[in-house]
């Protein structure tokens, strides 16, 4: 393989920078070319394609975002789409595509793959929620920021003895929420896995003024469960009476430093997509288990470890889906006192 693309698609997470640059340097470090694809399948489409070499990808490594953009382009998941896509890797002499992103943008790859053009995916997302992978690029950060914003809350919440909700991303998942809110010592985490009760919320919330000499009370929401403000409303019609606040976090947990944990992993993650491009490999997700990389098919069957399956009807069907660990959901029940 002479020349390869990377993109950067679906919700941006930090490290992402991180990864482009390892494509990069360790395809030129192979004898290959790169070129950059300007945000994601849109640009693939129109033909945003440009060459990148070592120094085009210089002091990235360190920011947030994604310098290449990102684009949500729901025609790409139409054969038209990605028949025009091809059309524009082919002018541009590419043989192969590193993908960064979710889910969604896996299934981008293994179009790419099946009409000839071998695509691997890279998990790219804050939410920590993509299959076959224990982490995701920009997970640790989203955490670590997450960590911060919620001492600085704690600061505020115990001067004027209120309770806050504090409402953390995660579309379907409780990870960020999960693991902030035992970093920060909350006394409660909601997330979307778990069914809740707003009567025991609200008991606890009492109980922790009224029994447990606390001043104030940290409750960790994640998005999946329902927003902020609507939360409060559910805690106040079920009797809550204490002086309660409401913050999201929101897209701040997007951006950011990637720390040096997702750097490393994202620079791991780019070079070891490269070694797979080279080997003529595509269709592939690359992952982290059990602190070392692997890759699965994105399509197949389950017996093969793929991610996704089709079912005859030719719906997708993820085959292992992700979990957030409920055992530190019992880990904060048994340490919030
Ligand atoms: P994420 O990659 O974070 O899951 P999306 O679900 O928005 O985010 O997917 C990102 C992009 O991947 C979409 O905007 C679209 O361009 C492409 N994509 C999503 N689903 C498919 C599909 N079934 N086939 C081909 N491309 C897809
Ligand atoms: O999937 C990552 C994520 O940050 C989710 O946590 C959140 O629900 C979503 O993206 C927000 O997407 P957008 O930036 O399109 O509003």
């Amino acid at each position: 393989m002479k020349r390869i693309a990377v993109l950067t698609s679906g919700g941006d997470a930090p490290g992402m920078n991180a990864a482009v640059r390892a494509v990069v340097r360790k395809a030129i470090s192979e004898g290959m070319e790169v070129c950059g694809i300007n945000r994601g399948y849109a640009g693939m489409v129109e033909g945003d394609i440009f060459p990148l070499d070592a120094k085009g990808v210089s002091n990235i490594l360190s920011r947030g975002g994604t310098f290449l953009q990102s684009a949500r382009y729901p025609e790409f998941a139409k054969l038209e789409g990605q028949l025009k896509g091809i059309e524009q890797l082919k002018k541009h002499g590419i043989e192969g595509v590193v993908v960064i992103g979710g889910d969604g943008s896996y299934h981008g790859a293994m179009r790419l793959t099946e009409h000839g053009f071998p695509a691997i995916g890279l998990p790219g997302t804050i939410d920590n929620d993509i299959v076959g992978t224990d982490y995701t690029i920009g997970f640790d950060t989203a955490v670590s920021t997450a960590t911060e914003a919620l001492d600085k809350i704690r600061d505020t919440s115990f001067s004027h003895g209120r309770t806050f909700v504090v409402e953390v991303m995660g579309r379907n998942a409780g990870d960020i929420a999960l693991w902030s809110g035992i970093a920060a010592g909350a006394d409660q985490i909601i997330i979307p896995e778990e069914d809740y009760d707003i009567n025991e919320v609200v008991a606890k919330v009492k109980d922790g003024y009224a029994t447990k000499g606390k001043n104030h009370h940290l409750i960790v929401l994640a998005e999946g469960v329902m927003h902020g403000d609507a939360f409060a409303a559910k805690m106040k019609e079920a009797g809550d009476d204490s002086d309660l606040r409401v913050t999201n976090l929101g897209h701040i947990l997007r951006g950011g430093a990637p720390t040096p944990r997702d750097r490393v992993l994202a620079s791991w993650m780019g070079a070891h997509a490269v070694e797979l491009l080279k080997a003529g490999k595509g269709g592939l997700a690359v992952g982290l288990q059990n602190e070392e990389l692997v890759e699965h098919p994105i399509l197949g069957s389950a017996e093969e470890g793929a991610l996704f399956s089709l079912t005859e009807a030719g719906k997708i069907v993820v085959n292992n889906p992700h979990k957030a660990r409920l055992d530190f959901a019992a880990l904060n029940r048994d340490l919030a006192h």
